[in-house]
């Protein structure tokens, strides 16, 4: 049983149905409470367990609630996808409050919130997996995205401590950090990318069913996954 956040499109979509056709009964959240519906419809017709839940991922009571709804419907949870994620990109001058303040909300804080809310599930799981969204900006700095990145190095410095912390509870923590991604957080950052070129969202969702469903004593903790193509 597998929990995806920032399920209702994008990359978060594209882990939702490919676990599913893994077999995996899917809890599905994000705010849009009609494209999550539809996502539940799809994955029903293909004959999947999908329950839809709508949160909004800053709001830390949300999270509570979520956890709770989850635990009651599920009574279990293997995999925790922490995907949903925001994009803001400014030179640093025209980075507002507000805007730093969104992106450190949802992309560090709500992961925090999330691993907190369900490690007691995947304890029960043994092994239970957790695979975070980071990014290759929160490996390296990238001009225009100082905001952004600063949430995403948060986020890999979080992933980073609890694959320690939580290795010895049988809870695997995976981080992954992609380069641009045909989404429309990849439109909005760089609409000079033609979205054909880039990493496409399936190939993140083939790689979260490996980790996931692979065996074994190697932990893979990080993995980057870049363009094949040289960026302009
Ligand atoms: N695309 C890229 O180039 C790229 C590269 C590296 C890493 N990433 C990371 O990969 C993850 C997915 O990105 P994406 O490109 O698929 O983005 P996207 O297409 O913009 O989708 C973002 C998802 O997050 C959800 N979300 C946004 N705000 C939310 C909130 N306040 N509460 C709950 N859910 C919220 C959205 O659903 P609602 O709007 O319905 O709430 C949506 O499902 C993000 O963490 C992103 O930082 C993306």
């Amino acid at each position: 049983m597998a929990l995806v956040t920032g399920a209702s499109r994008g990359i978060g979509r594209a882990i939702a149905v490919a676990l599913a056709e893994q077999g995996a009964a899917l809890a599905i959240t994000a705010r849009s409470a009609d494209a999550l519906e539809a996502l539940a419809r799809e994955l029903r017709s293909s004959g999947a367990t999908a329950e839809p839940f709508v949160a909004d991922l800053r709001d830390a009571a949300a999270i509570e609630r979520l956890a709770a709804a989850v635990d009651a419907r599920f009574g279990r949870l293997d995999v925790l996808v922490n995907n949903a994620g925001v994009g803001h990109f400014a030179p640093l001058s025209d980075t507002s409050l507000a805007m730093w303040d969104e992106l450190m909300a949802l992309n560090a804080r709500a992961p925090f919130l999330l691993c907190r809310a369900f490690v007691a599930q995947l304890r029960r799981a043994a092994p239970g997996t957790i695979v975070n969204l980071a990014s290759v900006v929160g490996i390296r700095g990238y001009p225009g995205q100082a905001a952004y990145g600063a949430s995403k190095h948060a986020l890999v410095g979080l992933s980073r401590a609890l694959t320690e912390e939580l290795l010895g509870e049988r809870v695997r923590v995976h981080t992954i950090c992609p380069g641009g991604t045909a989404t429309d957080m990849l439109r909005q950052a760089r609409p000079d990318l033609d979205p054909g070129d880039a990493i496409q969202p399936h190939e993140i969702a083939e790689l979260v069913v490996f980790l996931v469903t692979r065996t074994g004593n190697a932990l893979i903790d990080q993995v980057q996954l870049r363009r094949a193509a040289a960026a302009p």
